[in-house]
C-alpha cells in the first residue's frame, strides 16, 4: 500500500478506535486500545494504516522515502478535542478575578453588572478585526498544547448585530486556522442591560428574530443557553430551545453549574447532544441523562478557577452510563486556560477520574459532543489524520505532569509541527 508518510517507533499508541458508533459509557469509558511499538501512515489528510511497526513498515510504499517521522519511543494520541470554549472576546477580566479571590462570588459580581454583562459592552464595541487578532492568540495556543479541534460560542453580543458579528469571526477563525471550529450560538447567556426591565422581551428577540436569522444564515451548528437561577430560568430555557431545535440547531446546555434547577433534566427531555458543567446535577438528572444518551461535559477548569465547593457526582454518573467529555470552558471570565492538559490533571485529582477515562473524555467522546465522530476523535483507518506525539514515557503520565507542555509535534491534517 502506498502513503505519504509514517510515524514510527510509537512507544504507546492509544487509538482511543471504539467498537461502536455510540460515546463510551459505563465501563466502556474506561478501557483504551495502547498498541506498543506501533506505526500510523497516512496519506495526503487521512489515516491509511494503523497498527505495530513491524507490519506497518513492511505493506507500505512511501511516495517520498524521507518521509518517515521516528518518534522514538513516545506516545501517540488523537489530537485533543475541546467541545466547550468561549475564546472570542474583546477583553480579559482580571479585576474580577482578583475580586473574587477577595472574597467576591462569581454570582455576585454578575448581578452587580460585571461578568458576562463586561464582557457584553466590550464585544459590541469591538471591530471584527480585534476579535479576531485577539482569538487568534489562544488558538495558537491551544494547538501548540495539542487540541487540534473545539467548539466556538457566540455569546458576548446578546444583540443580533454583535452576536452575528462574533459567529463571523468564528468563522473566519475556522477558515485561516489550522484549528477546525464547531460553532455555537449562545445567544441566551445572560439578560442583556437594555433588557433588565423587561427579560420577556429579550426571550422573544432571541425567538422571533436571533435564532431564525442565526439559522438562517447558517452561522452555527449547535444552539446553547447558561440555564441558571436568575439567568435563563427552565421553563424560559424551554421555551427558547424549543425554537432551536425547531430551526434546526443541535442543542447543548449550560446546565446545573451553580443551582440546581433541572437544567439536566430539560437537557436530556429535549434530546440536547450535551449538558455541559452538572456540578450540581440531581439524581433524576443522572437518570434522564443516562437514558436519553445524552454527554455530559465536565468542566474541571472552571470549578477550579472559581473555586466551586460543588463536584459533579462523576462516579455516579460513569455508574448510571452518562457518557462524559472534557472541555476547558476557555472564556475570561470563569475558566482562563485554553489548555487540556491542564484539565486532564484537574479532572484526575478534582474529578477523580482514571487515565483512560480522561483520554477518552478528550478525543473520542469530545468528538461525539460535538457530532463529528465520524471524522476525528480516533486513530483509525478512513479518519483525519489529526494527531500528538507526546514527550512522556506512557500514557497515564499525560495526567499525571501538570502545568508545562508535554507536546513534541501535533500532527494536523496530515501536517506534522514539531514544538
Ligand atoms: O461557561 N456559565 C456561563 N458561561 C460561562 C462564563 C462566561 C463568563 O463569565 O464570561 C461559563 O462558565
Ligand atoms: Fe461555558
Amino acid at each position: 500500500m502506498q502513503a505519504d508518510s509514517v510515524i514510527t517507533n510509537i512507544g504507546q499508541l492509544v487509538t482511543c478506535r471504539p467498537k461502536s458508533r455510540k460515546p463510551l459509557a459505563g465501563s466502556e469509558l474506561g478501557k483504551l486500545e495502547v498498541i506498543e511499538n506501533g506505526a500510523v501512515a497516512i496519506t495526503g489528510e487521512s489515516i491509511v494504516a494503523v497498527g505495530k511497526a513491524a507490519e506497518i513498515e513492511s505493506s507500505i510504499e512511501l511516495t517520498n522515502p524521507d518521509a518517515v517521522i521516528d518518534v522514538g519511543g513516545m506516545v501517540v494520541t488523537p489530537g485533543l478535542i475541546d467541545p466547550h470554549t468561549h475564546p472570542v472576546f474583546a477583553a480579559t477580566r482580571e479585576d474580577e478575578f482578583e475580586m473574587r479571590n477577595q472574597g467576591k462570588f462569581y454570582m455576585e459580581i454578575a448581578e452587580a453588572g460585571g461578568g458576562i454583562r463586561n464582557s457584553v459592552r466590550k464585544l459590541r464595541e469591538a471591530s471584527h478585526e480585534d476579535l479576531y487578532n485577539n482569538a487568534i492568540r489562544y488558538l495558537d495556543y491551544m494547538l501548540e498544547c495539542g487540541t487540534t479541534t473545539i467548539e466556538a460560542k457566540s455569546g458576548y453580543g446578546l444583540s443580533t448585530d454583535s452576536e452575528i458579528k462574533q459567529l463571523e469571526v468564528i468563522g473566519d477563525l475556522d477558515q485561516n486556522h489550522l484549528i477546525d471550529i464547531i460553532p455555537t450560538f449562545l445567544g441566551a447567556h445572560e439578560i442583556p442591560d437594555e433588557f433588565r426591565d423587561n427579560r420577556d422581551g429579550y426571550i422573544k428577540l432571541l425567538i422571533d428574530e436571533m435564532i431564525p436569522e442565526i439559522a438562517g444564515n447558517e452561522l452555527a451548528v449547535f444552539c446553547d443557553i447558561f440555564c441558571e437561577k436568575n439567568v435563563f430560568e427552565i421553563e424560559d430555557s424551554e421555551k427558547i430551545m424549543t425554537a432551536a431545535k425547531e430551526h434546526g440547531f443541535a442543542l447543548k446546555f449550560h446546565a446545573d453549574e451553580i443551582v440546581g434547577i433541572g437544567g439536566a433534566e430539560l437537557a436530556a427531555k429535549l434530546g440536547a447532544v450535551s449538558a455541559d458543567h452538572l456540578d450540581v446535577i440531581s439524581d433524576a438528572g443522572i437518570s434522564a441523562m443516562a437514558e436519553a444518551g445524552t454527554i455530559g461535559v465536565l468542566l474541571p477548569g472552571t470549578i477550579h478557577f472559581l473555586d466551586m465547593k460543588t463536584i459533579p457526582p462523576v462516579r455516579k454518573m460513569i455508574e448510571a452510563g452518562v457518557p462524559l467529555a472534557l472541555a476547558t470552558d476557555f472564556n475570561p471570565g470563569s475558566s482562563a486556560t485554553v489548555s487540556l492538559q491542564m484539565i486532564m490533571n484537574l479532572a484526575a485529582v478534582r474529578l477523580k477520574m482514571t487515565a483512560a477515562e480522561i483520554i477518552n473524555s478528550v478525543t473520542i467522546n469530545s468528538a461525539h459532543a460535538l457530532l463529528i465522530a465520524d471524522r476525528i476523535g480516533s486513530i483509525e483507518v478512513g479518519k483525519q489524520a489529526d494527531m500528538v506525539v507526546w514527550d512522556i514515557d506512557n500514557y497515564k503520565q499525560l495526567p499525571y505532569f501538570y502545568g508545562f507542555n508535554l507536546v513534541d509535534m501535533v500532527i494536523k491534517r496530515g501536517r506534522a509541527m514539531s514544538r
